[in-house]
């Protein structure tokens, strides 16, 4: 956790964010100096995160509004009331995923590929537009996209998931280019991070995923909170449209 307050002032909306990530994502920010708006499905566990949040920071200011990402009315709730009660929305950070398919994708569920991308895709893309209107366009803001390894390279277990990262990693280029100067858009890709998301990944034996990464364990929610935090401040200022890797060296092997 950082002590720098390298975002103090600012404000932030993090998608999916009453555990794992998300969550990480949120703490860092706060512990940088940011007001923080949540959001999640389930309202008592985004509640109970915001809590958390709170405790043992003096001062911390912590907005948990529930709603779905893919519906765009909750979208709008989210954005529109951290506008109206944080006072500004700075950065955006699109962290809600979800991985319901795996296997064959001649097998594959159309309705299911298809909330994939558009929670995955399609709603990142209303959340931005919707800051965009809100208090980006005018002011300017930074939005990271939590994409994956998955949309780098192919898989074959969680293809339609990969798929639907590829599209993120895409979009957050094209965005880069629509968006700039004054907004920069940024994706993360991680490896297996110890989250309940990655449950199913790990399976087969933490350890034995685990050797196949050169830094010889699983990533943290924390590991890919620092490099977030790092994307949205001002050491950034010149990085945008850019996915940057934190998967504790696994692509560079080739392994996957
Ligand atoms: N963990 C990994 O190994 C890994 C690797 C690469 C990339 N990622 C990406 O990192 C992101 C976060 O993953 P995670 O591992 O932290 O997941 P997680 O532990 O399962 O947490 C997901 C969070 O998102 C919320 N959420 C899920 N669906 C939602 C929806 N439709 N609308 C609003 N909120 C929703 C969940 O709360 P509710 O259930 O209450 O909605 C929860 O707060 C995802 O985009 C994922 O694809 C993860």
């Amino acid at each position: 956790m950082s002590e720098i307050q390298d975002l103090a002032g600012r404000t932030a909306l993090v998608t999916g964010a009453s555990r794992g990530i998300g969550m990480a994502i949120a703490a860092e920010f706060l512990a940088r100096g940011a007001k923080v708006a949540i959001t999640a499905r389930k309202p008592e566990p985004l509640e109970e995160a915001a809590r958390a949040l709170r405790a043992g920071r003096e001062g911390a200011v912590v907005l948990p509004i529930a709603g779905n990402a893919g519906d765009a009315d909750a979208r709008a709730e989210a954005v529109t009331r951290t506008v109206a009660e944080l006072g500004s929305l700075d950065i955006l950070v699109n962290n809600t995923g979800i991985n319901p398919v795996f296997g064959s994708l001649m097998e594959a569920d159309l309705d299911a590929v298809r909330k994939i991308f558009d929670v995955n895709v399609v709603a990142a893309l209303g959340f931005i537009q919707q800051a965009h209107k809100a208090w980006m366009g005018e002011h300017g803001g930074a939005v990271v996209n939590l994409a994956s390894v998955a949309g780098l390279r192919s898989t074959g277990a969680i293809a339609a998931y990969g798929a639907s990262k590829a599209a993120l990693i895409r979009l957050t280029e094209e965005l880069a280019w629509q968006l700039g100067p004054s907004i920069r858009v940024n994706a993360v890709a991680p490896g297996v991070v110890k989250t309940k998301f990655a449950e199913a990944l790990v399976a087969g034996g933490e350890e034995q995923t685990a050797a196949m990464y050169p830094m010889k364990r699983l990533g943290t929610p924390e590991d890919v909170a620092g490099l977030v935090a790092f994307l949205v401040s001002d050491a950034a200022a010149w990085i945008t449209g850019d996915t940057i890797r934190v998967d504790g060296g696994l692509l560079a092997t080739g392994s996957l």
